[in-house]
């Protein structure tokens, strides 16, 4: 039996696998993977490793040398696990930023971001949205937009608008994909002529329990609405999207949590889980 720092004890016969971020002692993923083994009979050892930012690289080197099959990765390495990378996907070439790793036979680092997808699935799978020829509206401009914006257009998305607290970065977003479609930038406190479909939020200010300011011309009571953050309760994006415009279509990131798990499984161990089983078992706890 193995032992080291980053895994302590080593579950006989058992595949490893790993979320890294700083911190990750909050992260969903091990109960989410743990689910999906179960579906299969796959026996699973799923490891939460806190790695401070600059040591992802060392960190890896041990879990390989550990057996480790693949590793997540969350907040705030994405981008250093990018950087890494030997075989990076296009997803995260576009992005910049990975959450999912895993080793070639021949050893290679290989890099996924699935953000992209998972959210996607939860939008069109788990909550029937069709995408084709919708008009979004996406706040914030750092690595959760960047990440989902190439897969949304791939969906069939009409056009997006983004609204970001720092204005240049939502123009640099705009001149890295605005050979996809219709892509453009608004001031928080600007307007626009019609609501839009379906606004996301992709900003990090839930964390706090704050909402991003963004103009209130975009929401109507039709307007489907997403929180990528995630709560036991409604968030407070989508409280204030209920309370000021009467929304009632409101969803969070809980579903692209477990559709994002799913396809980094799919990647690691060639099966494909049952999502919404594992999402009602998460909101259950
Ligand atoms: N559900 C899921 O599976 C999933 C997956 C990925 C990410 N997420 C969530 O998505 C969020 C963003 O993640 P990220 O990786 O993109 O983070 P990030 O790269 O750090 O970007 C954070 C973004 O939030 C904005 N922001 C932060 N605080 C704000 C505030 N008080 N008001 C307005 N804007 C604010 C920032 O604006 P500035 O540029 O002006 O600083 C920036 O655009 C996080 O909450 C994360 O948990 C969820």
């Amino acid at each position: 039996m193995s032992h080291s720092p980053v895994i302590p004890f080593r579950v006989p016969g058992a595949v490893l696998c790993a979320v890294t971020g700083f911190p990750v002692s909050h992260s969903r993923s091990p109960f989410i993977h743990r689910a999906f083994a179960e579906q299969f009979g796959l026996p699973l050892q799923y490891e939460r490793v806190e790695v401070r930012p600059g040591l992802l690289s060392s960190t890896l080197a041990e879990l390989r040398e550990l057996g480790c099959r693949g590793v997540n990765v969350t907040v705030p390495l994405k981008e250093e696990a990018a950087a890494l990378a030997t075989q990076a996907s296009v997803a995260v070439q576009a992005t910049g930023a990975a959450n999912t790793l895993w080793w070639s036979a021949d050893d290679a680092l290989c890099a996924d971001n699935t953000d992209g997808v998972g959210l996607v699935r939860d939008l069109t799978r788990n909550w029937g949205m069709s995408l084709n020829g919708h008009r979004l509206a996406i706040l914030g401009a750092g690595g959760a937009a960047a990440g989902v914006i190439p897969p949304l257009f791939a969906a069939g998305v009409a056009g997006i608008v983004l609204i970001n607290r720092s204005e240049a970065r939502a123009e640099a977003l705009v001149e890295r994909f605005q050979s996809l479609g219709a892509l453009s930038t608004l001031q928080p406190t600007g307007r626009v002529a019609s609501p839009v479909d379906l606004i996301i939020n992709a900003t990090s200010a839930g964390l706090s329990g704050n909402t991003p300011t963004f103009p209130s011309t975009l929401l109507s009571p039709a307007t489907h609405c997403y929180d990528m953050f995630y709560a036991s309760t409604l968030t407070p994006f989508l409280a204030a999207c209920r309370a000021s415009a009467g929304c009632t279509e409101l969803r969070d990131g809980m579903g692209m949590l477990v559709e994002q798990a799913a396809a980094a499984f799919t990647l690691w161990h060639g099966l494909e889980p049952a999502t919404s089983v594992v999402l009602s078992a998460l909101r259950a706890r």
